[in-house]
């Protein structure tokens, strides 16, 4: 097969199809292929989402009505390490506000974003499952509990 010059295949598109394979012609499935893709790919790329239109026949715009609706979703690639600050009401009435609010200072980075050399990103998340432990975050799959604001940034800058 003949390469066009200049244009790269993406490689993250065999991922993609396998997805969309398994939910082809159900136009009701696009909130699975975004789960799917996200976890896939870590994030949905301008790529990802022209895929699943074209895969699903929907229209573009739909697409991104229902990924930028959403706040499960992502547009934009996560950081080497994901820093979720628990902010259901056990933790919030433990002070999760406080928590986040010394992460994103010692990152100097706000709620969603990754910071600048891209090694963590940071975000408020529901319930993590583990209210006995409030205020709790998790760093990637290790749990923090019963944080202060000097615990917690503590533990974020051990990565
Ligand atoms: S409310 Fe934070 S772990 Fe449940």
């Amino acid at each position: 097969m003949k390469k066009t010059p200049g244009k790269k295949a993406n490689p993250d598109l065999g991922k993609i199809n396998r997805v969309l394979a398994k939910y082809k012609g159900n136009k009701g499935a696009l909130i699975p292929v975004l789960q799917e893709v996200q976890v896939a790919l870590g994030f949905l790329s301008q790529d990802s989402l022209r895929a699943i239109s074209e895969g699903l026949a929907i229209p573009l715009s739909q697409i991104y009505g229902v990924a930028t609706f959403y706040t499960q979703f992502r547009l934009k690639p996560i950081g080497k390490h994901l820093v979720r600050v628990c902010h259901g009401t056990a933790c919030h009435v433990g002070g999760a506000e406080k928590i986040s609010a010394a992460i994103e200072a010692g990152l100097s980075v706000r709620d969603g974003e990754t910071t600048a050399d891209g090694k963590f990103t940071v975000e408020s998340v529901a319930c993590l499952g583990c209210c006995s432990l409030a205020p709790v975050m998790m760093v990637d799959n290790d749990t923090f509990g019963r944080l202060t604001p000097e615990s917690a940034i503590k533990a974020v800058k051990e990565y």
